[in-house]
């Protein structure tokens, strides 16, 4: 059987590092808030290429504390894509504000900037970019969209660590952006984890106190903070897994290069575009019928994901939240769209087998 996903198989080359930092905190009887997470949070601000990275809980938690920070009115609008992960829009219901579904392009399946400016209104305050499947949205006339009507920018960079547009990384582009090291993420923690990324002191600063319950200073409180802080522990495993994350992504952009090589035309394939480098968190095609290849792939023993089966505007919780039409390109997607394995606990080998099974259907 080929997996979908196998974190044994990919954890396994790590193992006796973690190993090693996991007896390095145990020993040294500090948990929360120490060295280990001073320590990556700056190699990812690092890596990055931005001046602050702060800890959080979770990617979830990343975009409810950077939503925060700009203490924006109840019922203000931002603007997010229409087919993103639902933590994206529950992090804007959470702070009371109103999530605004602007449709992705259909090549990218990332925000369509051409669409944005016609949702702008007095109520807008940001824009939510998704960075989805590893690849980033199209930043260049986001980024003037916001210039011309003085909007935030938060990325949501759950899916792209590393990814790269125009040479500049994911969370580098916007006043924030939030990391998930959710375990399966191409920079996974061992449990949940997040970070905030950000260029301006102030951001920083700000950010630090609410994760820690809003305290400036030891029980001192000047805000109504969160308890969202990043464990020594995940950050010791994320400091190693730091590390190998160019070869991680190197990997995985080899076996997308495979596919993108040899499944034949009749599948609708990730764009390659020449001013972006994509990190393929997910290797997401379509195909007219989904379930029968979905099917087909299962009998040959060879395991799917789908991202997304629903799309947010039609769950359940969004009743009452978003209006439940009127999306026909997300529900485009969320019904052709399947997910290959890509992990890199993959070989080519195993993908070369994907590639042969999936060029059979009929
Ligand atoms: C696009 C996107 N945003 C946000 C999140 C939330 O991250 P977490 O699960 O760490 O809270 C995810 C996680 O899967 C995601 O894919």
């Amino acid at each position: 059987m080929i997996a979908y996903e196998n974190l044994q198989q990919v954890d396994k080359e790590f193992m006796d590092e973690y190993t090693h930092v996991f007896q390095e905190v145990l020993h040294g009887g500090w948990y929360i808030l120490g060295k280990q997470v001073q320590q990556f949070e700056q190699s990812f601000a690092n890596f990055c290429g931005v001046e602050h990275c702060i800890g959080v809980a979770s990617g979830l938690d990343a975009l409810v504390l950077s939503l925060r920070y700009f203490a924006f009115k109840p019922g203000d609008e931002i603007i997010v894509p229409a087919n993103t992960y639902i933590a994206s829009i529950l992090a804007i219901v959470q702070v009371g504000l109103k999530p605004v579904l602007v449709e992705p392009d259909i090549n990218t399946y990332n925000i369509d900037p051409k669409r944005i400016e016609e949702c702008i209104t007095k109520k807008t305050r940001a824009i939510l970019v998704v960075h989805l499947y590893g690849k980033m949205s199209d930043m260049d006339p986001i980024l003037q969209l916001s210039a011309q009507y003085d909007l935030k920018i938060i990325e949501d960079c759950a899916q792209a660590h590393g990814a790269k547009y125009n040479g500049q990384k994911a969370g580098a582009f916007g006043d924030f952006g939030a990391f998930s090291f959710y375990p399966t993420k191409n920079l996974g923690a061992l449990g949940d984890a997040g970070a905030i990324t950000c260029k301006a002191d102030i951001l920083n600063n700000s950010i630090r106190t609410l994760r820690n319950y809003g305290s400036s200073a030891k029980y001192v409180f000047d805000e109504v903070g969160y308890n969202s802080r990043l464990d020594e522990l995940q950050a010791a495993f994320l400091s190693v897994k730091l590390k190998y994350l160019d070869k991680i992504t190197a990997h995985k952009q080899r076996l997308a290069a495979v596919y993108l090589r040899e499944l034949k035309s009749d599948f609708i394939l990730p764009v390659v575009q020449p001013r972006q480098e994509d990190v393929y968190h997910i290797f997401a095609i379509r195909h007219p019928e989904r379930d029968r290849l979905r099917a087909h792939l299962l009998a040959n023993e060879i395991g799917t994901e789908i991202h997304y089966p629903i799309p947010p505007h039609q769950q359940k919780a969004m009743k009452g939240i978003l209006s439940d039409g009127g999306y026909p390109i997300s529900e485009e997607i969320h019904r052709t769209i399947i997910s290959l394995p890509i992990s890199y606990g993959h070989t080519e080998e195993d993908i070369n087998r994907v590639v042969e099974v999936m060029n059979k259907f009929l």
